[in-house]
């Protein structure tokens, strides 16, 4: 494959580079076995039916917890249609606008780093907002509104020169693509004409694969994580691919590292060990650091990588603060981490990997959380956890421990996959985000699709049955797996679990690819991946998918965002992006009035009508001024 060309695949065919599939089976038999669960699914979905009451609908979105399964019947606001031009649509009564987009100045010595033609200027390039925003949550401090969010990664043919040909050609170049990626913080504030970025803040910072970081836990110091440039393996430099995120109950950030692996090559021999292979590290790297810098040569620096897939913990109110990689938390590509709290007080973190059949993991802290108290350890001391579902809908979380793996301490972090392996947790259809229902105690994640269930096994050689919580083979549409833990406790290692939705298309198919019975012509989607709970209880979904509408995607559109109502299953769509962009990210304001979303890699020239496309966090709010959150 030549060199450019890599620019240009998704992150999981980047994966499939590194792992090749097998022909794919044939599609006859693929369908029939899926219909043959449909019983089973069918009596999923009734788990959720509506034993609970919901919150009164606080926010005032939806009207009522109506439990009819009619399209959409519950919710005040009018659902939207598909898209498939390249704008955003939002319902009858309620507006967007821009918030900020890749390339504005986060400081007023950057005001004009952004040109439509030539992009930003690497001298300004750690001055401004990064490229593709993700996961972000916002934080208060008194009366300012800061917002931490994630660039997850960069596109180097709108980045880069056009002679460049979308693959860095000198160590400047790789600077700039650096500095695209990372976190961002800001105050943003309602000046009276909506929300805007407070320029020059005193909260404003970029952290980039170049910021000096610490880590803890049991793995921090290990000789995985040494390298020649820190012998001590206790500070890294860098966050990179930073996916989703969470929010801990302190108040601070947590950024996910996910597609790591793919920033990572190798001008000279190397050792493929396992460890490398199992997170599909080799090769050339995607952006041809490994030609300008050493620290991601695999012939250099064989350890680096496995500094990276962490959870990183930053403290948005501290610009001073040295962001810290949390070892105890496991090593992969770390989706987000949905916080809660165990009844004892322990701290819960709940974790997907996404890749497909890779694996869904818990962390539980030794030390209970007390508001006000220390925090020493929370997130350095404790056990990770892996899950696994059973065929009857119950679950449970298997600790991994140097006695249930064979592996030292230090090994089975920095391998989690390995030893998710080991102990036989359970292949997911690529595990997206988790959010915990703030309401009562159940959490969803979202499994936002597989196209190997049921045709090879996962990276680890594991095998992918399409049964339990990922029941179709060739799965393309993706579902929403629910679990309620034993005794009402986030703390429990057995839960109870169903499919909250099967996504599918019931305009081309009458089989298990319709998708289940809250799915209609009037709400398809495909490929869940976002999601947040408002504080009203309801569940906001993001889309990654098939925005061809065409096939087994017509009648889908555009990527989009859908709220549910998790009594009653309803599901209705809120948002369409502009063609080829998916939404992800979601934080509210504090006084829940304005939603802002995330628009990662827009095609066309969204937003600004000309010139390059731009990704961009949008403000949403009720004309009305009604809260929406
Ligand atoms: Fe970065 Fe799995 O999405
Ligand atoms: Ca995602
Ligand atoms: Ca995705």
């Amino acid at each position: 494959m030549k060199d450019q060309d890599i620019t240009d695949l998704s992150w999981d065919d980047f994966d499939e580079l590194r792992d090749p599939r097998p022909d794919a089976n044939g599609f006859d038999a693929v369908v029939e076995r899926a219909i043959s669960r449909r019983g089973f699914l069918g009596g999923a979905l009734a788990f959720g039916s509506g034993a609970l009451a919901m919150g009164a609908g606080a926010a005032g979105l939806m009207s009522s917890t109506t439990a009819a399964r009619a399209e959409t019947s519950g919710f005040a606001f009018k659902p939207i249609g598909i898209a498939t031009d390249f704008d955003i649509h939002v319902p009858e009564g309620y507006q967007w606008k821009v918030l900020v987009r890749w390339g504005d100045p986060l400081f007023s010595d950057a005001a004009s780093a952004y040109s439509p033609v030539a992009g930003v200027d690497v001298a300004k390039s750690d001055r401004v907002f990064g490229e593709n925003t993700d996961g972000m949550e916002l934080f208060t401090d008194g009366d300012k509104q800061i917002i931490t969010v994630n660039s997850e990664y960069v596109n180097p043919k709108i980045n880069l020169p056009e002679a460049s040909e979308g693959m860095p050609q000198t160590a400047d170049e790789v600077t700039l693509l650096k500095n695209m990626q990372g976190v961002t913080v800001m105050e943003v504030a309602d000046k009276g004409n909506g929300y805007e970025v407070v320029v020059d803040s005193p909260y404003n910072r970029r952290i980039t694969h170049e910021t000096q970081m610490t880590m803890d836990g049991p793995a921090a110091g290990a000789d995985l994580v040494k390298t020649n440039a820190d012998p001590e393996g206790m500070s890294p430099k860098g966050t990179m691919n930073n996916c989703g995120s969470g929010k801990t109950l302190w108040g601070t950030y947590l950024t996910c590292e996910e597609n790591f692996n793919g920033y990572f090559g190798a001008t000279g021999e190397y050792e493929a060990t396992d460890g490398l292979k199992r997170y599909g590290i080799g090769g050339e790297g995607r952006y041809a650091y490994e030609k300008f810098d050493p620290r991601y040569d695999l012939s250099k620096e064989p350890n680096e990588p496995h500094r990276h897939g962490w959870v990183t913990e930053i403290n948005p109110l501290d610009p001073s603060s040295t962001p810290v990689k949390h070892t105890a938390l496991g090593r992969f590509k770390h989706e987000n981490a949905e916080m809660v709290q165990a009844k004892d007080g322990r701290v819960v973190v709940y974790m997907g990997d996404d890749e497909r059949g890779e694996f869904m993991y818990k962390f539980v802290s030794n030390g209970v959380y007390t508001e006000g108290g220390s925090t020493e350890g929370l997130l350095s001391d404790g056990t990770l956890y892996v899950a696994k579902f059973n065929d009857d809908m119950t679950g449970e979380w298997l600790p991994l421990t140097p006695e249930s793996t064979g592996m030292s301490m230090e090994e089975l972090l920095v391998f989690s996959r390995m030893a998710g392996s080991k102990v036989g947790a359970t292949t997911m259809d690529r595990p997206e985000w988790i959010a915990a229902n703030p309401l009562k105690c159940e959490a969803y994640c979202a499994l936002t699709n597989n196209k190997n269930r049921g045709v090879k096994p996962n990276a680890g050689g594991d095998a992918t049955p399409a049964t339990g919580p990922n029941p179709r083979e060739t799965n393309n549409y993706g579902q929403i797996v629910r679990w309620k833990p034993a005794g009402e406790d986030h703390g429990a290692t057995e839960f109870a679990w169903d499919l909250y939705v099967m996504a599918g298309n019931p305009t081309v198919y009458d089989n298990a690819y319709a998708g289940s019975e809250n799915v209609n012509e009037g709400n398809m989607f495909n490929s869940p991946d976002g999601m947040a709970f408002s504080s009203d209880g309801y569940l906001w979904i993001q889309t990654d998918g098939d925005y061809s509408n065409e096939g087994e995607f017509e009648g889908h559109g555009n990527n989009q965002m859908l709220i549910g109502n998790t009594d009653t299953g309803e599901i209705a769509r809120f948002l369409t992006a502009p063609n080829k962009s998916e939404v992800t990210g979601l934080c509210w304001s504090a006084d829940k009035k304005v939603a802002f979303v995330g628009i990662q890699h827009p095609g066309g020239s969204w937003p600004d009508g000309a010139g390059k496309p731009r990704s961009s966090v949008i403000a949403v709010w009720r004309e009305d001024g009604a809260l929406i959150g």
